[in-house]
């Protein structure tokens, strides 16, 4: 082991990773340029069309936006499209397969690298928890249509009151399903069980046609009856109930930060970088192609759901299916049919945004910055296997145990922040590097980064101040362990050559496809 050699503080904790010694670390995945620019597209697609659209969106409309949540989304979008861009700059500059934290390593330096991988737990880790909660809401839905009643107790996070359909009100106690779906897809990362391309496309046709049918028909409903189902729709924006966040534009801001998690997955499109067939020009293509994609699924979605239903009985669990509902009785195939398309839609992005976070937690502890036991690799499945039931346990507890709204809301403060870091590191690299050439650069430079770093921090406070509280204490619990143990124990700064994926070569060939839309850093 190499000795540390003396540094300066401040010089410490930048210490950056070399891109060319990224590339190296990644050099042995071997991976075949296989994806074109559709392919990316239908990769971001499938990570991001699920529990925000599907869940969220109801409980956007209903307590803080009103009808007005399609202005919402159309914030939430533009947001998600500066830092989108940023993504792909960053992507054709530093041209590593890798997530947000491979990028901080190499420009903003190791303590930024951390903290940046401490936001990405929020985006990964406890997004899987959302997914796994809306998930749960669409499956007790499903199954009571079917006779199987699951306790109500079990449907709901700790200690919440809920008026049953007979008036009486119970207290939830835990989300048995949420808490099941994540400890089963655990189980399957553990031995391998990954989505290939092909079952990644598969199951965003499902989703597309799920929702695309819902958009027509709900639509032909509202053309058909547009004089009483335009009412749905006086107020547009509800007026403020003098509440923070709660209607008029305040709230149409907090639903904003709300939806915003329906486009989280965007970004994993930048991961795909070594199997794009033409990287430069087909990764832009890809994010903004499925953010552009999305945003009009989501706006369509959000006209035909405030229409059908008035925005203040969409606070329930399953509100597409409740739309459906609202069609009429000879329409109640078609709410069966959408609440399964929904559980099959968020099953693959629970799996999706699990595997990302062992794959992160895998890349940190490589580098020294987490215990190695998080590299861990099991000699027969060759994957992460400790790593996984810890990102398992963890993601079905959080689901078992906490409401949606807050799970959301962390993840979404979480994961603006880590739009706004990387929008920052554009700025950075062009500053500090401008001769590295740039396969796509960013329209209008400087305003658009910028904007991208304002919008994404703007946004963060609109979001309720208990979620800051807690996001404030996350904080504080990352960086002490940065230095109680990361800074200590961090390999680039021990001087040791990175030995490339010792037990586990990426993407060995007998291993099974990786998951599209998963982080491989
Ligand atoms: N965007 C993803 C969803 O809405 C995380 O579920």
């Amino acid at each position: 082991m190499a000795s540390v050699p003396e540094r300066g503080f401040l010089a410490r904790i930048m210490m950056r990773k070399s891109v060319q010694q990224v590339q190296e670390e990644t050099a042995t995945s071997e991976l075949k340029r296989t994806l074109g620019p559709w392919n990316l597209v239908f990769l971001g697609i499938g990570c991001i069309i699920g529990a925000g659209i599907f869940v969220r969106t109801g409980n956007a409309a209903a307590l803080h936006a009103g009808p007005a949540v399609l202005l919402s989304f159309v914030i939430a979008g533009l947001v998600c499209g500066f830092a989108g861009l940023c993504y792909a700059e960053l992507s054709s500059t530093l041209p590593v397969s890798g997530s947000a934290y491979t990028y901080t390593y190499t420009t903003l330096g190791e303590f930024a690298a951390w903290i940046m991988g401490a936001l990405l737990l929020l985006e990964y880790g406890l997004a899987a928890s959302v997914v796994a909660v809306g998930w749960s809401g669409y499956m007790v839905s499903l199954l009571a249509d079917i006779g199987i009643h699951v306790p109500a107790t079990l449907t709901g996070p700790a200690g919440h009151a809920r008026e049953l359909a007979d008036g009486t009100v119970i207290t939830t106690l835990f989300n048995l399903p949420a808490f099941l779906v994540c400890t089963v897809l655990a189980l399957l990362l553990v031995v391998g069980v990954s989505e290939s391309a092909k079952v990644n496309n598969v199951i965003v046709a499902i989703k597309m046609t799920v929702i695309i049918a819902f958009i027509l028909v709900g639509g032909y409903m509202v053309i058909a009856n547009y004089d009483t189902l335009s009412a749905n729709w006086d107020p547009f924006i509800p007026p403020p109930t003098g509440q923070e966040g709660e209607f008029g534009w305040g709230g149409v801001l907090r639903a904003a930060s709300i939806v915003f998690f329906a486009y989280i997955g965007f970004e994993a499109v930048s991961t795909a970088g070594q199997e794009a067939r033409n990287p430069q020009k087909d990764m832009p293509i890809g994010i903004i192609g499925s953010l552009l994609v999305c945003t009009t699924l989501y706006i369509l979605v959000s006209i035909v759901l405030t229409h059908v239903v008035n925005y203040r009985d969409l606070n329930v669990p399953d509100p597409v299916a409740v739309a459906v509902d609202a069609f009429g009785p000879q329409w109640a195939w078609f709410a069966t049919t959408i609440k399964v398309g929904a559980i099959i839609g968020l099953t693959s992005v629970i799996l999706v945004l699990m595997y990302g976070q062992t794959r992160i937690f895998y890349t940190i502890a490589r580098d020294g910055l987490l215990p190695g036991i998080f590299a861990t690799v099991h000699r027969k499945f060759k994957t992460p296997w400790i790593n996984t039931l810890a990102v398992g346990l963890g993601v079905a507890t959080a689901a078992g145990f906490f409401d949606i709204n807050t799970l959301g809301d962390m993840t979404s403060v979480g994961t603006l922040a880590a739009f706004g870091i990387v929008s920052l590191t554009v700025v950075w690299l062009r500053i500090t590097h401008p001769e590295l050439p740039r396969g796509f650069k960013v329209p209008l430079y400087p305003v658009l980064p910028v904007a991208g770093v304002i919008a994404c921090f703007a946004l963060i406070f609109t979001v309720e101040t208990r979620v800051l509280i807690f996001f404030g204490w996350f904080l504080v619990a990352a960086v002490l362990l940065y230095f109680a143990y990361g800074m200590r124990h961090s390999r680039l700064a021990r001087g040791e050559l990175r030995v490339i994926a010792p037990e586990m070569p990426e993407f060995p060939e007998d291993a099974p496809a990786r998951p599209l839309g998963s982080r491989a850093d």
